[in-house]
């Protein structure tokens, strides 16, 4: 792998110097040390290239323990991931580039936000209100992460967080009526934020000014030994889902809630991601490996816990809780390692997993899944939170 395809550069240099830095202040300051701290951290903005669109700048945002996460205004994509191991030692748990220049080629959503319409559209089109919307087929019959050049495609207007809303950066992105086939102008806003406490927030909100369907997700690819070669088989997962929505051929939810006991699916107490992967099962053989949305328990109402998954040669671990009612857990089945320009993934097959947060697949065809419908005058707000934890 050339050099650009390694995982985004970091030295822990930087990191200490700035820790320093924040200390140095907080001492001098008048007031707590704790709140001192937390008001002199405030995201590090740098450029990072050019598109075509304009010019694209990446935020680094740090925190006590050295958790870093970088993010770019294309794409409002999360770009690295610092996390430590049980000895401390911080690697980059994301999967991703040390340069601009191989995301606008890449095919795989690294680290992107996704939308319009996160995840897929069977043949590409949708009723709504009476009136067919059809979009750009991507993937075979389907529109898949919002068609031909979704959100990820996009470069967001960015600003950090007034330092009273935490350590984070603000993206914003105005999608035109009529973009992709979708009615309606929609602003969307991904906020992401990192606290003390090692959690990484992303934070999505919409308006439209016409009906429209909206599902705006994360599309990291996680790999907990921080090194991108390595397969995830041996990653330790647990989602907290009775239930998943079995595909079609082409990946389309049959609209069946079915129950994971006694499958391959059942991830309520943990299995390693690549114990049952190679089993023989309808639904594997569909997906070439998992590739499907868990129908989340939600025994609370806002945010819960999602899924956990875990290195355990590293210790590195990664809680996802969220607001949203599903996650597609996705074992890169379709990575092939072949560089960009063969319309390749770069990264290698199966080398990283997607726990993307979202509503179901094909909602806009499927009413008796959770509408993903927005209207004028309402708001779209879905939460993730990533909580870098370590295991012992
Ligand atoms: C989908 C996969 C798809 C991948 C694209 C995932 O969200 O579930 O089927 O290949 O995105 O990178």
């Amino acid at each position: 792998m050339g050099l650009s395809c390694r995982p985004a550069a970091h030295t822990r240099r930087g990191i200490g110097r700035q820790i320093l830095l924040v200390a140095a202040l907080s001492l001098g300051a008048a007031g707590g040390a704790a709140a001192a701290v937390h008001q002199t951290r405030a995201p590090a903005k740098s450029s990072w290239g050019r598109t075509g669109d304009g010019s694209v700048e990446i935020y680094a945002l740090t925190n006590v323990h050295g958790v870093e996460a970088r993010i770019m205004t294309y794409g409002a994509t999360l770009v690295s991931l610092q996390a430590p191991d049980r000895s401390g030692h911080f690697k980059n748990i994301v999967l991703g580039f040390d340069a601009l220049e191989p995301y606008l080629g890449a095919k795989a959503y690294y680290g992107a936000t996704v939308g319009r319409y996160a995840n897929r559209i069977a043949k590409a089109r949708f009723t709504l209100d009476g009136k067919t919307y059809q979009l750009a087929a991507n993937d075979g019959p389907n529109s898949l992460h919002g068609g031909t050049r979704g959100f990820d495609k996009r470069i967001w207007q960015a600003e950090p967080l007034p330092v009273s809303q935490g350590n984070g950066v603000r993206l914003t992105y105005v999608s035109p009526a009529g973009e992709e086939g979708y009615p309606g102008e929609v602003t969307a806003h991904a906020v992401y934020r990192l606290d003390d406490n090692d959690n990484l927030e992303i934070e999505y909100g919409a308006s439209t000014t016409a009906p429209t369907p909206v599902n705006l997700a994360n599309h990291a690819y996680f790999n907990l030994t921080g090194d991108p070669s390595v397969p995830v088989l041996d990653h330790l997962l647990t989602i907290d889902a009775d239930r998943f929505t079995p595909v079609d051929a082409t990946l389309i939810p049959t609209g069946e809630l079915r129950a994971v006991a006694g499958t391959p699916f059942d991830f309520r107490s943990a299995h390693a991601v690549g114990a049952r992967i190679g089993a023989a099962d309808e639904q594997l053989r569909l997906g070439h490996g998992y590739d499907h949305n868990w129908v989340l328990n939600k025994a609370a109402a806002g945010i819960t816990l999602a899924a956990v998954v875990t290195d355990p040669k590293s210790g590195r671990s990664l809680e996802v809780r969220t607001t949203q009612p599903g996650v597609q857990f996705y074992t890169g089945n379709f990575m092939n390692g072949k560089p960009a320009a063969e319309e390749g993934s770069v990264f290698a097959y199966r080398t990283g997993l997607c726990l993307e947060t979202q509503h179901f697949p094909d909602s806009p065809n499927q009413p008796s899944f959770p509408s993903t419908i927005l209207r004028p005058g309402q708001v779209y707000s879905e939460k993730t939170i990533l909580a870098v934890r370590v295991v012992k």
